[in-house]
């Protein structure tokens, strides 16, 4: 159990707070923080009851009363005539009964003035108004590194073969930051696979343990692990972004903490597709060493993984038990638009709030890296500052740009660039995005390979003249978005075509 967690409720049952609900699906950890409670809270132990529909009362699995419905439970604990705490579980299914809502308000005139608790635990409980003022509630929330070492010790202390001795410091944070982000039960399962026939620990464990976490983190369905190497040269252009991110090169360091740096919050990057929006994300992960989680906002919409805000909520909360991490929003505008408040009514009203909210005052190291292709969709709330750090507008490579593309192009492609007349390259593809210059090479490569034959100046130089750029068909579309870009974002490159 958390550290902080378990000082939080304590305080709260020393304040002879009657009913303290505990939201959480995980049933056994949170009987776990209670038992640690009943053992340390007070100057001897108590005991910590639990209450189920189906078993009625009973003390460490031995039953001791068969109340078989919430207000017989809440009955026998009122006259219990010890300070005990009772876990009720099976609560939300009745919680807003007259006859329950009416036996909670006695508990709370029968027992307020004693030590006595009644710890009340679901997923998600909705409280019936009645009863708000009558109960103090936490979240539980996934556990945090304590807990999480705790667990991992525990494990290894069972694993006869290996020697506790073997544990460095420096492996027991790794190992702890691969579970982060999954639930106690789920950070379980994943050490014990990835300790299954280890008579060492090495870096191997903590691969096994981030492959079943990123397994799971892609089951959760709206959330998936990016498995990236992208580097920051292999972005052609976008200088002003790239200096951008250097200076920020030490951000997630303790000492640009101690000096007093705000967290950085992210950026949003906005402009015509094709330009290498989403490539550079990934350049920013690899360059901060981080790991890319993306988040399919529509997915969110899509109701399989429960409703849009719970679902963004939890995104949310795995994201921050993951920080330091990106968190990439590919297209927000799939979920965050104009047309979608319309289509959706209420429901992306909310998701909509709940995320800018979060941005505003999130305090964690999740950095937020967002991309839209149709920004004006967006509604002008997340532009506001105190949101992201800042909104980039990437637009089509100029002449120098279009030089570099072409070049990580055919370098990444096993091709001397010096075999390339390649200003001649960049002079006749004004007009083309990046992925149409990565098309080319591409088509051009194709074409040789098929001919048995290496790549020449002209098979390129043919790709290109049967290539219509999208900013021809276009045209319209990209003034609009650069129109509206002028004023509202930063741009990514710096100069403007030639
Ligand atoms: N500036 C660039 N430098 C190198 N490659 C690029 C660049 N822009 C686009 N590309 C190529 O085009 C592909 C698609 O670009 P992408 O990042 O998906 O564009 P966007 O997200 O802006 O629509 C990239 O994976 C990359 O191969
Ligand atoms: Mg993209």
């Amino acid at each position: 159990m958390s550290k902080l967690l378990l000082e939080t409720v304590k305080k709260m049952v020393v304040a002879k707070t009657p009913i303290i609900y505990i939201e959480s699906e995980e049933e056994e950890r949170v009987e776990r923080l209670i038992k640690t409670l009943a053992e340390t809270t007070f100057s001897k132990p108590i005991n910590a009851y639990t209450w189920t529909c189906t078993k009625g009362i009973e003390l460490n699995g031995k039953p001791v009363d068969s109340a078989k419905t919430p207000a017989d439970a809440i009955n026998w604990m009122i006259n219990l005539k010890e300070v005990a705490f009772i876990i009720m579980e099976d609560i939300q299914w009745s919680i807003n009964e007259p006859a329950v809502i009416r036996k909670l308000k006695e508990v709370y005139k029968g027992i307020r003035d004693t030590y006595k608790t009644i710890f009340i635990t679901a997923p998600r409980l909705t409280i019936p108004d009645d009863l708000k003022n009558n109960m103090a509630a936490v979240e539980l929330g996934l556990p945090l590194r304590d807990e999480l070492e705790t667990l991992f010790l525990s494990l290894v202390k069972i694993q006869k073969n290996i020697q506790e001795a073997a544990i460095t410091p420096a492996l027991k944070t790794k190992i702890v930051n691969a579970v982060l982000g999954l639930t106690y039960n789920e950070a379980d399962r994943a050490i014990k696979r990835a300790l299954i026939g280890k008579t060492a620990l090495d870096d191997s464990v903590v691969n096994t343990a981030l492959e079943e976490k990123y397994n799971l983190i892609k089951k959760s369905g709206v959330l998936e692990y990016v498995i990236n190497t992208i580097r920051i040269d292999e972005v052609g252009g976008m200088e002003n972004l790239k200096s951008w991110l250097s200076k920020r090169a030490n951000l997630f360091s303790k000492e640009a903490q101690d000096f007093g740096l705000s967290k950085p919050k992210g950026v949003l990057m906005t402009g015509i597709s094709g330009c290498g929006k989403s490539l550079f994300v990934k350049a920013i992960a690899s360059f901060w060493g981080l790991p890319l989680i993306r988040l399919d906002m529509s997915r969110v919409y899509e109701g399989t993984f429960g409703s849009a805000e719970e679902c963004l909520r939890k995104a949310i909360n795995s994201a921050e038990a993951i920080a330091p991490c990106i968190l990439w929003i590919d297209e927000i505008e799939a979920g965050i638009s104009i047309q979608g408040f319309k289509a959706e009514g209420g429901s992306a009203t909310r998701v909509l709030g709940t995320f800018l909210t979060w941005m505003q005052e999130k305090d964690s190291f999740v950095f937020v890296a967002a991309t839209a292709n149709a920004i004006h969709l967006l509604p002008a709330e997340i532009m506001r500052k105190g949101r992201f750090d800042e909104i980039f507008y990437v637009t089509l490579p100029n002449k120098a740009e279009r030089h570099q593309i072409f070049r990580i192009h055919l370098e990444k492609r096993k091709n001397n660039p010096h075999y390339f007349d390649i200003d001649l390259l960049a002079h006749s593809t004004k007009g083309f995005s990046g992925a149409e210059i990565e098309q080319i090479v591409s088509s051009a490569m194709y074409e040789a390979f098929s001919e048995n034959r290496e790549m020449k100046q002209h098979d390129l130089m043919t790709a290109i003249n049967r290539t219509v750029p999208l900013s021809i068909t276009m045209d319209e579309q990209i003034k609009e978005i650069e129109n509206w870009a002028f004023n509202r974002a930063v741009r990514a490159s710096e100069k403007k075509d030639d």
